[in-house]
């Protein structure tokens, strides 16, 4: 069912100093800085020849981003995700079998203008797991 892995995401205490990182030390090439308000981050991209790493930073007053840095104050891997080509289909699927889908269940539109989906980590070996449909 699921596809191919479409990016890992690591939560940054300081988003200037991950870019730059990622830019001057590993030579990678950075995207520009995304507000996404709906989910209380700011998105970096960074394409890698097989797949994407997000770099991610708290948006606003209660964004999850926030809670996890104070767990994790040096940053740390937050999600991965896994594309799927029906993500309704997927949920279903996921749900009949016992695991968790967060929030409300249906697809919210990601940062890539995609649907996507959060199943609980506590079902998935720890694992946050990010859905989305391409
Ligand atoms: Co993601």
């Amino acid at each position: 069912m699921i596809g191919r892995l479409n990016h890992i995401a690591i939560a940054v205490p300081d988003l200037d100093a991950a870019m730059a990182q990622y830019r001057d030390v590993l030579g990678a090439a950075v995207g520009a800085p995304q507000d996404e308000p709906d989910h209380g981050v700011t998105v970096v991209f960074i394409e890698l020849p097989n797949t994407k790493i997000e770099l991610l930073f708290p948006l606003g007053d209660d964004s999850p981003i926030a809670s996890f840095l104070v767990k994790n104050p040096a940053g740390g891997i937050h999600h991965m995700c896994y594309e799927v080509e029906d993500i309704r289909a997927a949920r279903d699927r996921l749900m009949a079998s016992g695991a968790r889908v967060l929030g409300s269940g249906e697809p919210k539109i990601g940062a890539h203008g995609k649907p996507v989906l959060f199943l609980h980590p506590k079902d998935f070996n720890g694992c946050l797991i990010e859905l989305e449909q391409v």
